[in-house]
């Protein structure tokens, strides 16, 4: 009988996904959760058929060139996959899998916390409370921004795009929305498409970024477009860091043109975030929680190994990108 595949797991996962990997696979775990530095995973890669990863690993081209031959494919657990260089991949022959649907609705979900904590002044007023720095209620305290009713502009209608505009219409928001293709009226259900991100950005009252980092949407929200916002717009990004200038949307949260941000992904994260950021009151921000749910988690997980099994049974991965 044919050995099992060995799968390279570049980080800890759920209890279940790992059982499973172990049923199927020969999997080398990741039981401490460290972070693989590039030189460590090539040469962990030495045994592997294939490697399970996360988007806290970096395929850069230099990196895959290093890959061993024995490497068929790398299996993300992600939707995203800015992480990889696909061209160098597909160069290679390498296969390259993602982890689409599965996460949608966690992270639609933490797009509507950011935008209330960011127009509630969540934040602001739960560290007051933490630090015992409340002392009064009155008619003018801490106002904020309600959010019902008003306009949620979406950049980027995907899966998660448009579980994010049902759940803004629960707040009888009217939906405007910019992706490089019209959908179709019944995934519309009514949003409004601007053809493009200059004609979405004034009918925003909220913009919310669903859209992946490629070269074309890298500092896509800069001084200009900030500039388009009606003044005091809510600025939440779930998408990707590197859709963001970050100097430009720090710039707008001073002058009062952003009214405030909701923020779950960032460039340099997690450890060299924009330290603007960090002095302002007007920020709500979480640390890339998009899909920390257990079952959007353990969803994740199971759609990489189905990748995987198609893999190594010699068909199709539903979720091929390379
Ligand atoms: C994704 O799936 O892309 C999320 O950002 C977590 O990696």
């Amino acid at each position: 009988m044919r050995d099992k595949p060995v799968i390279l797991v570049t980080r800890k996962l759920p209890g279940l996904v790992e059982d499973r990997l172990k049923r199927d696979y020969q999997p080398l775990l990741n039981l401490d959760d460290r972070l693989y530095r590039p030189d460590e995973l090539i040469s962990m890669a030495a045994r592997a058929d294939a490697i399970l990863a996360c988007h806290t690993e970096q395929f850069t081209a230099e990196i895959i060139a290093g890959l061993p031959g024995n490497v068929r494919a790398i299996a993300n657990f992600s939707v995203g996959y800015d992480h990889v260089d696909i061209e160098a991949a597909k160069a290679k022959g390498l296969i390259v899998t993602n982890t689409p649907d599965v996460l949608s609705d966690a992270t639609a979900e933490i797009a509507i916390l950011l935008m209330l904590g960011a127009a509630r002044r969540a934040s602001e007023g739960e560290r007051m409370v933490r630090a015992s720095a409340w002392k009064s209620w009155s008619p003018t305290f801490m106002v904020g921004r309600q959010v019902t009713g008003k306009r949620f502009g979406i950049i980027g209608m995907g899966r998660v795009g448009q579980v994010a505009a049902k759940r803004a219409r629960g707040f009888d928001m009217q939906v405007h929305y910019y992706n490089r293709k019209r959908l179709s009226a019944d995934l519309e259900c009514g949003a409004i498409y601007h053809e493009t991100v200059n004609d979405l950005l004034p009918n925003c009252d909220v913009l919310s970024v669903h859209c992946p980092a490629t070269p074309e949407t890298t500092g896509l929200l800069n001084d200009e477009r900030i500039a388009l916002l009606p003044g005091g717009a809510i600025v939440v990004n779930t998408g990707r860091g590197a859709v963001v200038d970050d100097e430009a949307l720090i710039k707008a949260l001073k002058s009062g043109q952003v009214y405030a941000a909701g923020l779950d992904v960032f460039n340099g994260e997690p450890e060299n975030i924009h330290s603007g950021y960090l002095k302002l009151d007007n920020v709500f921000l979480l640390p890339h929680l998009g899909s920390a749910t257990q079952e959007t988690r353990e969803g994740m997980g199971f759609r990489a190994l189905d990748n995987l099994d198609a893999i190594f049974a010699g068909k199709n991965a539903k979720d091929r990108i390379a």
